[in-house]
């Protein structure tokens, strides 16, 4: 029933890890569908939070079994109070009161997000129902970086005319700075070799090799250049290319390739595209997918200590089950 070959290979292989994924959003047809195929077909075990009775009576008339789903209404749930004490001691330098916790761990984000935080979820799912800010919020405050030099991005993984390719970051950075900017590219090489990938980077701009002049192809030449430097020292051994800048059809057409940047290593195959800031990548994505018919998942969450992910509000059920799938790998130690 899932569109992509490749997202079948996806789901081929999260059915084999055996993980727990929390759907925050169980007043979201969609969501119960979703989690009625990942429990069937074993794609992961399902955390439903919402109204157990409303959901229950759902399952029973579409005549699906519950084998596989917890079900957990936030305000009834015995773990409440635990939670919002593990709320509490994580944020109280930052402000949050008792009572406020009591009140945050109540919102399903939060607590989904506390369940992954107390180890009884490998990842969560959300955002049918939420836009991006609330639905990544709690994860960048409970469950932080995993790597204090770095923040977290977001890389969407994109199926275009049969072929993958990586966007980053379409979602989460609104304005990188150069030195963001080659963190970004440096967790989706990670995020692409992890889906078991090889990383073709291309560090967009508006300019290839100093044909555009401007604060923003410096900030792209200057964090092509830190990228380029971290290759080196983390990536040593591992098939990664990262080159930059690019125009994107120079990164992505071998003909504009070898007139633009003939020396180029990664220009004409470009699989891994690292755009200069969030409106390029949001407006990028959305042109492949409106236009050119693109099969999207994600945006993806990297560089966090346990895997979130979010969904767009359109999303479709086959996306939040191939997200679910994503999401499991991406909980792999
Ligand atoms: C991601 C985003 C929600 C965070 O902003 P925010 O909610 O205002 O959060 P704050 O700036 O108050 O930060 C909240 C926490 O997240 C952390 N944080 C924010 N951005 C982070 C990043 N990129 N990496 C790691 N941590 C980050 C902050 O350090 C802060 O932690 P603390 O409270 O423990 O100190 C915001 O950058 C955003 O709205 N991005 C665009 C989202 C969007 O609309 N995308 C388009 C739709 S696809």
């Amino acid at each position: 029933m899932l569109k992509s070959d490749y997202i079948n290979k996806i789901i081929v292989q999260a059915k084999k890890l055996g993980k727990t994924i929390v759907l925050p959003e169980g007043e979201d047809e969609r969501v119960l569908e979703a989690a009625h195929i990942c429990a069937e077909e074993k794609v992961a075990k399902i955390v439903l939070l919402g109204n157990c009775e409303e959901i229950s009576e759902y399952y029973k008339n579409k005549g699906w079994s519950l084998e596989g789903i917890q079900l957990i209404n936030p305000a009834k749930s015995e773990k409440l109070g635990q939670y919002a004490d593990l709320l509490y001691e994580l944020r109280k330098d930052k402000g949050m009161t008792k009572d406020k916790a009591g009140e945050t761990a109540l919102n399903a984000n939060y607590f989904g997000t506390l369940m992954i935080k107390a180890g009884e979820a490998d990842g969560m799912v959300s955002g049918a129902n939420h836009s991006t800010a609330d639905t990544v919020r709690p994860a960048l405050q409970i469950i932080k970086s995993a790597r204090k030099d770095r923040g977290v991005s977001s890389v969407f993984i994109v199926v275009c005319n049969g072929k993958m390719f990586y966007f980053s970051d379409c979602a989460i950075n609104i304005n990188p700075s150069a030195k963001e900017l080659s963190d970004i590219a440096m967790q989706t090489a990670e995020s692409v070799l992890q889906l078991g990938d090889t990383p073709r980077i291309a560090m967009l701009s508006y300019s290839t090799y100093g044909s555009g002049k401007g604060e923003s192809v410096d900030k792209v030449r200057e964090a092509t250049k830190l990228a380029k430097e971290v290759l080196v020292s983390e990536f040593a051994g591992k098939d990664v290319l990262l080159d930059g800048e690019l125009q994107v059809d120079a990164a992505l057409d071998g003909i504009v390739a070898a007139k633009k940047a003939p020396e180029s290593n990664v220009a004409g195959h470009a699989n891994t595209l690292i755009f200069p800031n969030i409106d390029a990548g949001n407006i990028g994505y959305k042109l492949v997918q409106r236009l050119g018919g693109a099969e999207l998942y994600g945006p993806m969450l990297q560089g966090l200590n346990a895997p979130v992910n979010d969904l767009s509000r359109g999303c479709s059920t086959e996306d939040i089950v191939g997200l679910v799938a994503l999401t499991v790998l991406q909980s792999q130690k």
